[in-house]
């Protein structure tokens, strides 16, 4: 069954009409318009399967075996394989599938680990860390007292004696390394010596490259920090959701922070997804697939900077680019609006050198849609064109259709 028929011949459709219009239009959007969001991806149809199965019913709160609700037994097994899959997916003694999002296991790893008021060394917000990485607006900013390191406003490089400097002058409880919108490997044996040096845990905030970790495309933090935490969308292709990994010394610790610290009952129907896209991510074909996202992205970053946009850290190791568009005359945000008239949708972001006016894009979900570096090569130029005013909107629009008409995301 499609997609587009498991909408049409549900109840939906009879039941309400309107909301049923509203999916169905959503997946138009994303069948015909190329998904170039960093953080985004086309989960597989099974993985939507578990999301709709009847353990969206199911109250679970607690863990496999020590439940507060009764009828838990499908919802144990479910989670235990889930659990099972992520620590043998990723090499790690303990996994926590629980956390309902990126941002829930970032909170649960600094409950775990953290009291109120601990000063904690992540990658500055300018630079490319995220909220929960010191925000004002969150409760990062408002719990810890966050010191920011940056990245080389010449190389776009993370700056490691910068890391180091301010570890030691600032000796923090936690080390965190991550990012929003860092397009390179990360050193995790580099942020375990410093961490080291001044007694500090080290947290991965691995949100993005951990798809890539799964397909042996990326490096893995889980030899290196005291605590992993990730989402199980974006490359790695799962459910909407979060997931922490660590040692067996931290099992405990972060179980309960996650349970019943920040979080109440589970979401068995997306654990049960998180599972499914474990799964798939064990496969070869995951494998190829990872491989395939860093050879797009490099093909993208190459022509993107041929075509005259300035590409941060001049390329990529994985999934993602941020380019400044100015040379082409024209800023990030208008850059973002004129390539959403043509089909092509990302984001903003903010560029090394402090300005908001860089773009971010990811190549993970065209290359589940089966696209190659022919594709990335020609979505280069288009994409220059359109900046340029070379390209009229409606005109790339329709190319854009017809590419995504041989790449649909859900054949059939
Ligand atoms: C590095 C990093 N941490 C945390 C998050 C938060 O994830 P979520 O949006 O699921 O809360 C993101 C999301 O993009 C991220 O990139």
């Amino acid at each position: 069954m499609t997609v587009a028929h498991a909408i049409e011949a549900d109840v939906l459709r009879r039941q309400d009409p309107q909301l049923a219009d509203i999916l169905l239009a959503e997946l138009d959007r994303q069948s015909t318009t190329l998904q170039l969001i960093a953080a985004e991806n086309f989960t597989s149809p099974a993985v939507l399967a578990a999301l709709g199965s009847p353990l969206a019913n199911k109250y679970a709160e607690g863990y496999p075996g020590a439940r507060y609700h009764g009828g838990c037994e499908l919802a144990d097994v479910a989670e235990r394989l889930a659990v099972e899959r992520a620590k043998l997916l990723f090499g790690a003694e303990h996994a926590n599938v629980q956390s309902h999002s990126g941002s829930s296991a970032v909170l649960a790893a600094y409950a775990a680990l953290l009291r109120p008021g601990d000063t904690v060394l992540a990658l500055g917000l300018p630079y490319g860390g995220h909220l929960t990485h010191g925000s004002p607006a969150n409760f990062s900013g408002r719990w810890f007292d966050f010191v920011g390191y940056g990245v080389d406003a010449e190389t776009g490089l993370i700056d490691y004696d910068q890391v180091r400097t301010l570890a030691r002058n600032h000796r923090p409880k936690a080390v965190v390394c991550g990012s929003i919108a860092y397009p390179r490997h990360i050193d995790y044996a580099h942020f375990r010596d410093i961490a080291d040096e001044v007694g500090a845990y080290l947290i991965a905030d691995a949100a993005h490259p951990m798809g890539l970790v799964a397909g042996g495309a990326a490096p893995s933090p889980v030899p290196y920090a005291d605590v992993v935490c990730a989402t199980t969308h974006k490359v790695l292709r799962g459910p909407r959701g979060g997931m922490i990994l660590c040692g067996a010394d931290l099992a405990e610790r972060v179980d309960r922070a996650v349970f019943p610290f920040t979080q109440g009952g589970a979401q068995m129907h997306t654990i049960a997804a998180k599972a499914v896209a474990f799964g798939e991510a064990a496969t070869p074909a995951f494998t190829a697939y990872a491989h395939q996202v860093v050879a797009n992205a490099r093909t993208l970053a190459a022509g993107l900077a041929a075509e005259g946009l300035v590409v941060t850290t001049g390329g990529t190791d994985t999934h993602l680019i941020t380019a400044d568009p100015a040379p082409l005359g024209v800023d990030g945000r208008d850059a973002r609006g004129r390539l959403a008239a043509a089909g092509i949708v990302l984001d903003c972001c903010v560029l090394p050198h402090g300005d908001d006016r860089g773009l971010r894009m990811g190549t993970a979900a065209v290359t589940t849609q089966g696209m190659g570096e022919e594709e990335m090569v020609w979505l280069a130029a288009l994409l220059a064109g359109v900046l340029r005013g070379e390209r009229e909107s409606q005109k790339a629009r329709e190319e854009v259709r017809e590419l995504t008409g041989r790449f649909p995301p859900y054949p059939g």
